[in-house]
């Protein structure tokens, strides 16, 4: 294949990656490569609450449409990220619960609306969700959120109900990291999905974050932990895949982190129910890693420069 794009056709699979906003508006050769080479893409911040909700009742969609819109223009199909999580939530929420201006009645509204109104807004035009986003602890006890603290356990399944009224064609997915190797989070989210579906529950599919770092083994058990999710009936997707290390860059670090990529592909090709890999960033020039882990980052496909790297290659070497 020529690009990643004729590998993702070649395969069978979407191959997406993570949208920086400013630089989809502001940067043509950042555009340029994001619509060549992608099959899909996800706001990397622009759907989430405090971006579309930053005052109560003040909507702001601008951000979001635009990545939709710039999806629609080049083809690529849409996720979107993330209707429920602990992070990332406006002021106005989090306050608001905290000095108990906000009833646990009144946040359960405000939850159903913002599903409702956000899903129902892209009706057709996102593919799949994240509906609920890392709602397990590393221990395999639920995360302790302000949702499940005020809420309880049923909102995960509310959220799925919601959101499958709000677009029935939507597939619905639970995402969490470090899903790839984590026993008991693993074993968690297993019974999670089985007790969702044994009550009816609404859910498509089980998303992998995969954000590894090369510093650590790569998670060898990773198609099989795929296989339980699948074997459950959920479609597979690796939602946010970046393999960082520690800087400096080194010729043999770039070649650890492209084997890194070659098997998080390879995987997820041998799980028939994994159609999906998507990247968090393409280009060194805008990723998470620097702002969120000291000391590390050359996470991606492509260095600052738009240029590919050895993890590139590795991707577009799989049979
Ligand atoms: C990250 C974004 O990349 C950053 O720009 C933002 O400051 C924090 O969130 N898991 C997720 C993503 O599900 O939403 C996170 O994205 C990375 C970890």
């Amino acid at each position: 294949p020529r690009d990643l794009r004729e590998l993702a056709q070649q395969q069978g699979i979407r191959i997406g990656t993570a949208v920086d906003i400013a630089a989809l508006r502001g940067e043509a050769d950042y555009r340029k490569v994001l619509n060549r080479e992608f099959t899909q893409v996800t706001a990397e911040n622009a759907m989430k609450w405090e971006s579309v909700e930053p005052a109560r009742g003040g909507f702001t969609w601008a951000d979001a449409d635009a990545l939709v819109e710039n999806a629609k223009r080049d083809k690529q199909s849409v996720r979107g990220h993330t209707l429920v999580w602990h992070n990332q939530l406006p002021a106005w929420l989090t306050t608001g619960v905290a000095d108990g201006t906000i009833g646990d009645d009144e946040l359960r509204t405000i939850l159903r609306d913002h599903i409702t109104t956000q899903v129902r807004r892209y009706k057709g035009k996102i593919r799949a969700w994240d509906v609920v986003n890392e709602v397990v602890e590393e221990d395999g006890t639920m995360r302790q959120s302000l949702w499940l603290t005020h809420l309880g356990p049923g909102y995960i399944a509310d959220a799925f109900r919601w959101a499958h009224r709000a677009d029935p064609h939507a597939k619905l997915f639970i995402n969490d990291y470090n899903l790839e190797w984590n026993t008991p989070k693993i074993e968690t989210t297993l019974s999670l999905v089985k007790d969702l579906q044994a009550r009816g529950v609404p859910i498509d599919g089980i998303g992998f974050q995969g954000h590894l770092g090369i510093q650590y083994d790569y998670p060898g058990d990773w198609a099989n932990v795929m296989r339980r999710f699948a074997d459950l009936g959920l479609e597979v997707a690796i939602t946010e895949l970046d393999a960082r290390m520690e800087l400096p860059v080194t010729e043999e670090k770039l070649a650890k982190q492209a084997d890194y990529y070659r098997r998080a592909l390879t995987d997820c090709l041998s799980v028939e129910a994994c159609r999906e890999l998507t990247v968090w960033g393409f280009t060194d020039r805008h990723s998470w890693v620097p702002g969120w882990f000291a000391g590390q980052g050359a996470a991606c496909l492509l260095d600052e420069n738009l240029a590919p790297k050895p993890a590139y290659r590795a991707l577009l070497a799989v049979k």
